[in-house]
């Protein structure tokens, strides 16, 4: 699965390039949200392979509602309002919610998408805690329950 989603990515990014980088390079500076995940199991330094607030959880509800706003804030004017892709970037809701999609999530907020120079994707672990990031994926999968 990581690697359809991989080649989708390519080709998405390919369009990208054309139509949008401008819009989307211009948006590459980031201005870190600060969230607040305190009531969230910590985490550590080390990133963890798993969702660790998936459901069923007792940190579910609380992931979903920090990870709501955190992603309207650091994640929507590229994602999309509540995950909703407008076409800029990929839409988050179409990840698997396993260990597929959890690496594939891990892998891209850690790393970023970078291309040629070009930063399409800012590494967003080095702006939000690891907590913040698997509250978000958390808010991601609800969405994608609704879909
Ligand atoms: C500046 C715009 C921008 C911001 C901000 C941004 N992203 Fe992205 N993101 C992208 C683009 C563009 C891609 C596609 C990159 C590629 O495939 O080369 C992407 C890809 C991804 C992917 C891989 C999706 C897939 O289907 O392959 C994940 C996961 C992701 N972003 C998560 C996030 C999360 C979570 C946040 C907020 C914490 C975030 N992004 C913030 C632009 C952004």
């Amino acid at each position: 699965m990581a690697n359809n989603k991989f080649l989708s990515s390519i080709a998405a990014t390919a369009l990208l390039g054309v139509t949008l980088s401008g819009q989307v390079l211009a948006h590459g500076d980031v201005t870190p949200q600060a969230v607040d995940t305190q009531g969230l199991l910590p985490l550590g330094e080390e990133w963890v392979d798993e969702n660790p607030y998936r459901k069923p959880n007792k940190d579910y509800e609380l992931a979903v509602k920090v990870g709501s706003s955190a992603y309207n804030q650091n994640c929507a004017r590229c994602h999309g309002l509540e995950a909703i892709s407008g076409g800029i970037a990929p839409d988050l809701r179409e990840l698997s919610s396993d260990f597929d999609g959890d690496e594939w999530y891990q892998y891209r907020v850690r790393n970023g998408a970078v291309r040629d120079g070009a930063v399409y994707m800012p590494k967003m672990a080095d702006y939000l805690s690891q907590e913040a990031l698997w509250a978000i994926r958390t808010y991601i999968e609800s969405r994608r329950e609704e879909m």
